[in-house]
């Protein structure tokens, strides 16, 4: 079976792994911090926090942004973390649309739902094209709304040139195991508001007024007594690990080699789709570059799931990224505004793609969906 997405791993993973493990601190410690800077350098902010994963770097974001009752403007074809996030802090939904030809947010849309009632904004890359934010940026600035980059494809994706995740006041990336980056799990927060980063750190770390690494490596004759700590907030335990951290600082450098890969698999795809009236690749716009997270095609609706099932009868695996959120049963209550969505989500087919894929395989995937029809 030809899968969706492979992690690129080798023996350079491997061996950050071991000198951690043989380091013997495995917890959050200085592979993370070290991933921090990479990844505050990368997106030209100020601040950064490893977590254990984008749910929690969302969780956090809303729950430092928003209050109970606040709107919070978020896409429906998301992760469904995105919208859990939202309510979790005690927020409202309102569900905005993608935009039919990258299925990342619709600023249009979005411009058009916000009322007095809305505090935070969660747009979403998506498959790491990014939105078009600048529109959003002015009105956001204006109205004091929360801009929250949901970046959890979009790790090696630009706007205009410059990194995503530092636009908005909050930027959280995921490192899971399908990830561009991944560290098997794990997650990040850039921002430049020193303040919320320093919240968020704390809250991610059980409220506790200090960080165990730093503890551990404080100096003094009262340095032993590593009970003297305080703990003024109810927090959670969100840090990352230094295993994953390590995992992290190998993959940051195969980031943008790897990106090369799956750009050159998806001009590969949409050359040979280019001529087929039944397919559609998706648009890149002029602002964005890619970091081809995953490659889409639409195809009418009526056959998208026979496509799925004859791919898989041939080996290839397919997937649909996502069932549109305001459709799970849990969001019932919600507003459901979200035509192009509805229209949309039943048209798309995520095909194969990751670094490690070969030409081979992609000329399979590419001629089995030929005779397809
Ligand atoms: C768009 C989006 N947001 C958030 C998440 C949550 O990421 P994580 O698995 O790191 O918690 C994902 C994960 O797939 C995602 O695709």
């Amino acid at each position: 079976m030809i899968p969706l997405f492979k992690p690129s791993l080798g023996l350079p993973e491997e061996q950050a792994v071991t000198a951690v493990l043989r380091s013997g601190w495995l917890g959050n410690g200085p592979r993370a911090a070290a991933l921090e800077k990479k990844l505050a350098r990368l997106t030209g902010t100020k601040y950064a926090v490893a977590l254990n994963s984008a749910t929690a770097a969302l969780h956090l974001s809303l729950l430092t942004t928003t209050k109970p009752g606040d709107e919070v403007i978020s896409s429906s074809l998301t992760f469904v973390a995105a919208n859990q996030a939202v309510l979790q802090a005690g927020g409202k939904i309102v569900f905005c649309d993608c935009d039919p030809e990258t299925l990342s947010t619709d600023t249009a849309d979005v411009l058009k739902k916000i009322t007095p009632k809305t505090k935070a904004i969660i747009v979403t890359h998506y498959g790491g094209h990014p939105a078009d934010l600048k529109p959003l940026l002015t009105v956001c600035s204006k109205k004091k709304i929360a801009l929250i980059e949901d970046c959890a494809h979009a790790c090696g994706s630009y706007y205009y040139g410059r990194h995503v995740g530092g636009f908005g006041r909050l930027g959280c990336f995921s490192f899971a195991a399908i990830k561009n980056l991944t560290t098997g799990d794990g997650g990040m927060i850039v921002t430049n508001v020193k303040r919320l980063a320093e919240r968020i750190r704390h809250l991610a770390w059980s409220g506790i007024s200090s960080s165990t690494w730093a503890r551990y490596r404080q100096a003094g004759p009262k340095a032993h007594r590593k009970w003297e700590y305080d703990v003024t907030d109810l927090g959670f335990k969100y840090q990352m690990n230094d295993l994953a951290a390590a995992i992290g600082l190998v993959q940051f450098n195969k980031l943008k080699p790897g990106n090369g890969k799956r750009a050159a698999i998806a001009r590969r795809y949409n050359l040979a789709f280019r001529k087929v009236d039944w397919i559609k690749p998706l648009t890149i716009k002029p602002w964005a570059r890619s970091s081809h997270h995953n490659y889409v095609i639409k195809v009418p609706a009526k056959i998208r799931n026979h496509l799925i099932d004859y791919l898989h009868d041939n080996g290839i695996s397919a997937n649909v990224h996502y069932l549109p959120n305001h459709l799970y049963k849990m969001f019932d209550k919600f507003p459901q505004l979200v035509p192009v969505t509805e229209r949309v989500w039943r048209e798309i087919v995520l095909l194969p793609i990751f670094p490690d894929l070969s030409k081979a395989d992609q000329n399979k995937i590419i001629k089995t969906i030929l005779k397809f029809r």
